[in-house]
């Protein structure tokens, strides 16, 4: 898989991770729990490293410690996770739980989900990055109307990544953060590359672009993370699945050419 460099560091990242928003918040006993460990090596067999968590998807963290912590041979993954609480104390204890959740002593990324009293939760998260507990400091959100405060915070405190929602039909984060992101060295991650799965029923029907073999795309979902990540600010897209075959398919998109503005521009059109 291609990878891309995180500015503040240019530690390499390869370009497809995986979200854990719906598809790990499940129980043992259910089902679906069993496709798991599989969509975990579909990640990694692709090369992909990125799995992104947080204390608000139910069990998901869990989930993802226990399998990785039974993976073998001893995964690759680079662990994102977030703060979502208020009070420093409150958020000292729900990023340890995370620690302990994910059964890692060091996380990658730790990030302040949807800016929630990210005033209070960044000291400890640069403290902590100092420790070396942390690798890497994020904020996340995945809305429009939070995009002034988003912009605010990039250009007030040093960060190493922002998450944001960016999708072929949810393209707002272009206009300026995306651009604010390249000029101030922050990796962009992009969280609801499908808009939850909405773009994806909205393109089932329509008949792949001619030029899609071209580029190595043999489905609307490639396409759709193709179209992210031939944005030279995008460093990483995250999918969210809890299903093996989605997983490969997704994974599939880090790899050949990317889109022309050209191709780029023809998707535009086409999901107006
Ligand atoms: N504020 C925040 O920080 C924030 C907000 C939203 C999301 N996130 C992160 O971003 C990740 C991605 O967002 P998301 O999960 O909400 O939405 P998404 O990735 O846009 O869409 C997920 C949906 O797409 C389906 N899907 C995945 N791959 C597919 C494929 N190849 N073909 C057909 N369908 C496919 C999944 O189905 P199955 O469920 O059947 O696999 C699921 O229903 C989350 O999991 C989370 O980690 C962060």
């Amino acid at each position: 898989m291609q990878t891309r460099a995180i500015p503040s560091s240019n530690e390499s990242l390869p370009i497809v991770g995986l979200g854990t928003y719906r598809g790990f918040d499940v129980e043992p006993a259910q089902p679906a729990c069993k496709n798991l460990p599989a969509v975990l090596d579909a990640l990694f067999d692709k090369g992909g490293k990125l799995i992104d968590s947080s204390p608000m998807y139910g069990r998901a963290e869990q989930t993802v410690g226990e399998l990785l912590s039974i993976h073998e041979p001893r995964s690759p993954a680079f662990l994102a996770t977030k703060v979502w609480t208020r009070g420093r104390e409150e958020g000292i204890a729900q990023m340890e739980q995370s620690f302990a959740l994910l059964q890692t002593d060091r996380i990658d990324l730790m990030q302040i989900h949807n800016l929630l009293d990210w005033q209070t939760h960044l000291p400890t998260l640069r403290h902590w990055k100092e420790a070396g507990r942390i690798r890497y400091i994020g904020i996340t959100h995945y809305t429009a109307s939070a995009y002034e405060e988003v912009e605010a915070v990039l250009k007030a405190e040093p960060l190493d990544f922002l998450q944001i929602n960016y999708a072929l039909d949810d393209r707002g984060a272009e206009n300026r953060l995306l651009p604010l992101c390249r000029e101030r060295g922050v990796a962009v991650i992009c969280n609801r590359p499908f808009g939850g799965g909405g773009l994806l029923a909205k393109l089932k029907d329509k008949p792949l672009p001619g030029w899609a073999a071209q580029v190595g795309v043999k489905s609307w979902a490639q396409l759709a993370l193709k179209f992210l990540l031939s944005h030279s600010a995008v460093t990483c897209v995250i999918p969210g699945t809890g299903n093996p075959r989605y997983m490969a398919e997704n994974a599939q998109a880090g790899f050949g050419p990317m889109l022309t503005d050209a191709q780029r521009q023809q998707l535009i059109a086409l999901v107006g």
